[in-house]
């Protein structure tokens, strides 16, 4: 049964990529064509173009993908100034002998697949940097960030726990019950330059492994990647759990997560019969789905478990 499901604002992606699946396409097509159209979308400001910026006011994205066939994994991070980080994470899974590259690397690696260079930096997105940083800078000018020989302590003046999520997830499961799970972000807004969060990690921010099923997160990235939430996912259902279980255990194990920064989450899963779910610890959030019978997708309800929010400023004293 062929099926997608991801966040919320995968929407926008998933008519195309189930036309895709229906026609034989690959889940690892319908991944990737569904994060592109979001990767387009300047409206999204989590992602690819439109998203917003680093505190330097510049666009960086982070993407990555597991193919659940044999866990070929691709992703790429901290990378500037190319539209369609998911399609590179694709070529990096598919082309080279490693899965992850970073910054200037992952550039020249986009130059040599002959991707385009695009602007990323929309006005609106400008607009919200600088108002942001203006507010707390004063009397200092925007232009002086860059010099500021305490960025770190800014990063923190400027980010809140309100701006820690974003991103778009993809799960799919093709006409051959292959599953592969994709995502694709502009990180935290306002985040240090060169910070990456869990959606370029495999394990972190997404798993897929056609035995068990797949789980892809949006969230507090640096909390998915402290407790390798995807994984934590794949492995409980191997280890026998429902999906249910797996979901619920994997969200209690973040809250049980000690530290000073602690947001929210969200993750989409699937089994390998294509059962689905998501879990947040948003109230009343919602995830896409769409399966063949249907015109446009559907927002389903997501499994609400509580994340105590912690967020000690403790640098700005
Ligand atoms: N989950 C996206 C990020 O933390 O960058």
């Amino acid at each position: 049964m062929i099926r997608l499901i991801g966040s919320e604002n995968a929407g926008v992606g998933l008519p195309a990529a189930m036309d895709l699946l229906r026609r034989g396409g690959s889940a690892v097509d319908a991944v990737e064509i569904a994060i592109r159209a979001v990767e387009a979308n300047a409206e999204d400001h989590s992602v690819g173009l439109g998203g917003f910026p680093n505190i330097l006011g510049e666009v960086e994205l982070d993407a990555g993908m597991m193919d659940g066939r044999d866990r070929t994994s691709g992703a790429v991070a901290a990378l500037k100034g190319y539209l369609h980080p998911i399609s590179l994470a694709r070529l990096v899974m598919e082309r080279i002998p490693h899965v992850f590259l970073v910054g200037d690397g992952a550039a020249r690696f986009a130059r040599e697949m002959g991707a385009e260079p695009a602007e990323l930096l929309t006005a609106p997105a400008r607009e919200a940097w600088a108002r942001r940083l203006e507010q707390d800078l004063a009397p200092r000018k925007l232009e002086e960030v860059a010099n500021l020989p305490d960025l770190w302590r800014w990063v923190e003046i400027a980010t809140d726990p309100q701006r820690t999520h974003g991103t778009v997830n993809v799960v799919a499961r093709d006409a051959q019950g292959h599953i592969c799970a994709g995502v694709s972000t502009s990180g935290w807004a306002w985040k240090y330059p060169g910070r990456v969060g869990d959606s370029p990690i495999a394990g972190a921010g997404f798993y897929a492994d056609d035995r068990y099923g797949a789980a892809a997160c949006t969230g507090t990235g640096e909390m998915a990647i402290r407790a390798a939430t995807a994984h934590s996912v794949i492995y409980a259902m191997r280890m026998g759990a429902t999906l249910l279980d797996a979901g619920t255990q994997a969200m209690v194990d973040l809250n049980d997560l000690g530290g000073r920064y602690l947001a929210g989450m969200n993750f989409v899963a699937m089994d390998r019969d294509g059962h689905h779910a998501g879990f947040s610890s948003y109230e009343k959030a919602s995830y896409a789905h769409m399966d063949a019978s249907m015109d446009a997708p559907e927002l389903l309800p997501r499994t609400h478990v509580t994340i105590e929010q912690r967020w000690d400023r403790r640098n700005l004293d």
